[in-house]
């Protein structure tokens, strides 16, 4: 078919929704700060599909539609960086940090003036450039060897805190800006991610830095779109067209242009101020919701910069002052176990309190048996322990040199300690269980996690109140709860009027969750907050989950059969079917959000035959990210088969059992229908 030219007044009007989703796109992830719905985000989203489904000539690669969707690469080509990426001197301690101020007044044989630092955190992730020409991102590409590195353009588009164009309302972008930053992953995304590879059966990443890395070095960029990747950039490689007298100055102007900027990058004047801001970071970086390894100090002065320049790998002007590190060692005094809300009894190091990266620690977990045999740790042995942001810190070795003789090897309990019921471990599972569905430490368990915060969100329900809730016998099932009574609450010790009925009212105020927060809240095994999200995307009711099978499960995209399996045994479980029918009575799911629907939602399609535009693994994916579902055979209840060349018997079947037949050109026009 001919490509028409879209009239002018249509493309006026795409440009206008270009500028406004760029607008409204920096606004949300950038800032944090939107301006207008999601609503109506997906509004103007949605017309500018529209408009360029028509007239696909209007499709520019700095579009707002063109984020996902690109296909994937055999091999990522190599992309030249015009001025070398360098790294960075490091430096331990403030005595380091002071010689390096030495070092600069002497090169500069500036004697007693000091020096403007910008000062900034030291992101622990993965170095990448943006080439914007003319405003709009051309290349996007990995450090590398610092001279050339790979070019993940199609990869870094799907990260949603990179700009496609630059916004120029304020500033008229630059002709060339070439811009450094720092892709990394979020704590507790990185969390989410790696609970959900564990449940899928996959490799666990070791940090998030290394996830940010693979996730980033993803030749099929619909694996990166899924990933929570964000970035933080800190300087200019390159620019055409502006010139700056600061480092902060570059700083300021990125950010009028839409990109995304550390908010804790500071001035410090001398290097005393710098050490300051170092030790200031430093207490408050285990707070932060990301990885940080240390500060860089940047001379301020762009022309002192200049005269300073580089030596071979780094330049002269800048530091990294590095953190001390997060790792420690310590005695370990007793292995415990603990019983977690499914049951699983996970060993745990109890060790001789000691200072790991700001903290007091005295607990490590051991994770489970294996590990525990496979790291050969003892009571009496001195452990090497890190913590990894604000995780619970783990047991990274045993220092054998120092083992006490006479330390026996561990041995995993063979009764619950809470309840005495005889533990059990299914061949082929590393985890361990208690099996005694009325043990009170999965109880206990479970009802902490129902309550928690990204559940159902009942304040004030802590673990203290759970242990004398179930000793007065108040509470023996999560539903209990539901039948509290202020009087009952008084009676507990220590309960004042006022804090009972401040816990009542939490516990009232419960009872509206949204579907995922009560997905989540029921601790089904492997279910975690984004695959609770997920469930509650697919079903939109309650009762459809219920009563799903496994197969329906497994057409979710990101549900495996391990989960599928886990979710299916929650449900057929008598007494959780007890529990449920018990909560339902007094819980009121509040339905979801209608998410702006494709025609694609819910519509089952089998593929035949090879496609010439789209690899089937794309067109697999485009059809599930518009909550379709892909089979691989057709049935009655397929809507569509869609057809390439050289279709099989599926084509054959499909017309047997009069099933809509599509054409690659078909089927992309209903993909393009949002
Ligand atoms: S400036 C020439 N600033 O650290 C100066 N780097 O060891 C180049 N990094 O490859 C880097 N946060 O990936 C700079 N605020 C920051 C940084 C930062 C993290 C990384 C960057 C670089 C490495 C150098």
């Amino acid at each position: 078919m001919a490509q028409r030219d879209a009239p002018p007044e249509v493309q006026a009007r795409a440009q206008e929704l270009r500028d406004q989703l760029h607008y409204h796109n920096y606004r949300y992830y950038v800032l944090d700060d939107p301006v207008i719905s999601d609503q109506e985000f997906d509004r103007l989203l949605q017309e500018l599909s529209k408009l360029e489904a028509a007239y696909p000539g209007l499709v520019t690669p700095d579009s707002p539609t063109q984020r996902v969707g690109a296909a994937p690469l055999d091999k990522f080509d190599t992309a030249p960086h015009r001025v070398p990426m360098l790294s960075l001197e490091n430096a331990f301690s403030d005595g380091e940090a002071r010689e390096f101020e030495d070092r600069l007044k002497r090169f500069l044989r500036i004697m007693e003036e000091t020096f403007d630092y910008v000062v900034e955190p030291k992101m622990d992730g993965v170095a990448v450039e943006l080439v914007y020409e003319q405003g709009r991102l051309l290349v996007g590409s990995t450090r590398g060897d610092g001279y050339r590195g790979e070019n993940v353009t199609q990869n870094l588009k799907t990260i949603h805190t990179i700009p496609l164009a630059l916004l120029s309302r304020d500033l008229p972008a630059p002709d060339l800006l070439e811009v450094r930053g720092e892709v990394y992953m979020d704590l507790g995304d990185f969390k989410k991610l790696n609970d959900e590879r564990l449940a899928r059966g996959e490799p666990a990443f070791a940090n998030p830095r290394n996830a940010a890395a693979g996730s980033l070095r993803q030749l099929d960029p619909a694996i990166t779109a899924a990933r929570p990747l964000k970035i933080f950039c800190y300087g200019i490689g390159l620019v055409e067209g502006r010139s700056f007298a600061t480092h902060w100055d570059v700083l300021q102007a990125l950010k009028t242009w839409g990109l995304r900027i550390n908010p804790l990058i500071d001035r410090r004047r001398g290097i005393e101020e710098a050490i300051r801001y170092h030790r200031d970071l430093e207490h408050q970086r285990h707070g932060l919701p990301y990885e940080i390894d240390g500060v860089v100090i940047k001379v301020n002065d762009l022309a002192l910069q200049e005269r300073l320049g580089a030596k071979a790998r780094s330049p002269r002007w800048a530091l990294a002052y590095k953190f001390a590190a997060t790792q420690a060692t310590t005695r370990v005094k007793d292995i415990m176990v603990n019983v977690g809300r499914t049951g699983a009894v996970t060993p745990m190091a109890v060790m001789e309190p000691v200072q790991v990266g700001g903290v007091t620690v005295s607990r490590a977990t051991l994770h489970n048996e294996d590990e525990v045999a496979r790291k050969d740790v003892r009571v009496g042995d001195t452990v090497l322990i890190q913590r990894a942001g604000d995780v619970i810190p783990e047991v990274v070795k045993v220092i054998v040199e120092d083992r006490p003789a006479g330390a026996q090897p561990f041995q995993m309990p063979r009764a619950c300690p809470v309840c005495g019921t005889p533990l059990v471990r299914p061949p082929g599972e590393a985890v361990t269980r208690c099996p005694n569905p009325d043990c009170r430490g999965s109880l206990r368990r479970a009802i902490l996690h129902f309550a928690g915060k990204s559940a159902m969100d009942i304040d004030g329900l802590g673990e203290k109140i759970i242990d004398q809730l179930m000793d007065q016998g108040l509470v023996e099932g999560i539903a209990d709860l539901y039948r509290l009574t202020e009087a009952d609450l008084t009676l507990l010790e220590r309960f004042a009027e006022k804090s009972a009925g401040n816990l009542i009212d939490s516990i009232e105020k419960s009872k509206k969750p949204s579907l995922a927060r009560f997905i989540y809240a029921l601790g089904i095994r492997y279910v975690g907050e984004a695959t609770a999200q997920l469930l509650a995307q697919h079903f939109h009711a309650f009762e459809a989950l219920r009563t799903a099978g496994e197969d329906e499960l497994l057409t979710i995209e990101g549900i495996g059969p391990q989960v599928a399996k886990g979710i299916r045994d929650f449900f057929d479980s008598a007494r959780n079917q007890e529990l449920l029918d018990n909560l339902l009575m007094v819980i009121s799911i509040k339905p979801p959000a209608k998410p702006a629907v494709s025609p694609l939602a819910g519509k089952t399609f089998v593929f035949t035959g090879g496609l010439s535009r789209l690899s089937r693994e794309e067109a697999k994916a485009q059809v599930t990210a518009r909550g379709g579902k892909v089979s691989s055979s057709v049935s009655a209840k397929t809507d569509y088969v869609v057809a390439g060349a050289d279709p099989g018997s599926k084509y054959a079947k499909a017309r047997d059992l009069g099933v809509t037949i599509l054409d690659e050109d078909a089927f992309e026009e209903l993909l393009n229908k949002v």
